[in-house]
């Protein structure tokens, strides 16, 4: 039984020795001291000895019992020690390592181009107003003095919502809004999303964006008209940039005309982005028609106004050289990054 004692003793050293984690250890401790342990089980047979044998093999049983234990604690938290040892290594943070870099995004260039015509109206004390996306026939149609028979009214060109509704298809119903809520002197202007029922190509998108004006004081005249956006031109486009009205009509002006620029390119010589012509149509405008005025309750025997009207996906097309209005939609990552 000695013997046995003793092999018992020295197996369990060389197993905890070898043990490599808590799991391993708590095995040994159940293979010999368990219920139905190899040193329990020596224990339980003591039972047939005689008294003094009984008394000695005790005594042996219980040290080598005292010595397993303290080798298993011992074992146990060297184990939980390299564990921890390992768990730190594991969250260690490499400091020298270069960060992440952050990819900022970048503004696209018809918010580039609407934030550049801002800046100029503003600087020109024009406040910004905004109207809704959908809007009334009446704003969009009636008050503006566009006929019963109007072309533009035709489901085939506006996308209706009710035959009292619909997505504007310009920004002008914005100066209806305007006059109905402010009195004169006015001077605002208006982006905002347009719709049409285009099919998209080069140079048509069912949405779009336009900037509307409206200055409405005592002895606006036509002079005021072309001085403001002469100027807006020259820090819109570059301070050699020359103007011209041509005649135009629009159911809410009276005069009205479309307003062309030098072309920014070639300097008016005529080239690829003017069509040989040297000139670029920009915007539309006019002397605000009484009709228009009066819906807002203007007395038009004592004001005047002007308005005008910007398309400004062709603006910003025309700046950066973009032959295609798609582009501007499709959020293509390589192009919409080269606006930073
Ligand atoms: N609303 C016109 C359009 O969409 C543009 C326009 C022309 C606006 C003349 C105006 C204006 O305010 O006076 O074609």
């Amino acid at each position: 039984m000695r013997e046995k004692l003793r092999n018992i003793l020295d197996e369990s050293k060389k197993q905890l020795e070898k043990a490599s984690s808590l799991q391993e250890a708590e095995d040994i401790r159940i293979k010999v001291l368990g219920k139905k342990g190899s040193l329990t089980e020596i224990l339980r047979s003591m039972g047939s000895l005689t008294p003094d044998e009984r008394k000695e093999l005790g005594q042996a049983a219980n040290k080598v019992r005292a010595d397993i234990e303290k080798l298993l604690a011992q074992t146990v938290s060297s184990l939980k020690e390299k564990a921890k040892e390992a768990k730190f290594m594991a969250e260690t943070i490499d400091v020298t390592e270069p960060g992440k870099k952050h990819v900022l995004g970048t503004k696209h260039p018809i918010t580039i181009t609407i934030e550049e015509i801002s800046k100029v109206f503003k600087s020109m004390g024009f406040s910004l107003t905004e109207g809704p996306e959908v809007e009334t026939v009446f704003n969009n149609f009636d008050a503006l003095n566009a006929g019963p028979y109007h072309p533009a009214r035709d489901w085939t060109d506006t996308f209706y919502i009710n035959d009292q509704v619909l997505l504007r298809t310009q920004t002008s119903p914005v100066q209806v809004r305007t006059l109905m809520s402010q009195k004169p002197p006015i001077r605002v202007f208006a982006p905002g999303r347009c719709f049409r029922c285009d099919t998209p190509d080069a140079t048509h998108s069912p949405m779009f964006h336009q900037v509307e004006g409206l200055v409405v004081d005592e002895g606006i005249t036509m002079a005021d008209l072309k001085g403001v956006l002469d100027s807006f031109a020259k820090q819109m486009f570059g301070p050699e940039t020359r103007t011209k009205f041509r005649p135009h009509h629009f159911p809410f002006t009276e005069p009205s005309a479309e307003m062309d620029v030098s072309c920014f390119k070639c300097g008016g010589k005529g080239c690829r982005v003017c069509k040989g012509s040297g000139w670029i149509e920009i915007l539309g405008c006019g002397m605000v028609h009484p009709n228009v005025l009066k819906v807002g309750g203007v007395d038009t025997e004592k004001y005047t106004g002007f308005a005008f009207g910007m398309g400004v996906e062709r603006i910003a097309m025309l700046k950066y050289g973009i032959d295609d209005i798609r582009l501007l939609y499709e959020n293509d990552m390589r192009f919409i990054e080269q606006f930073k």
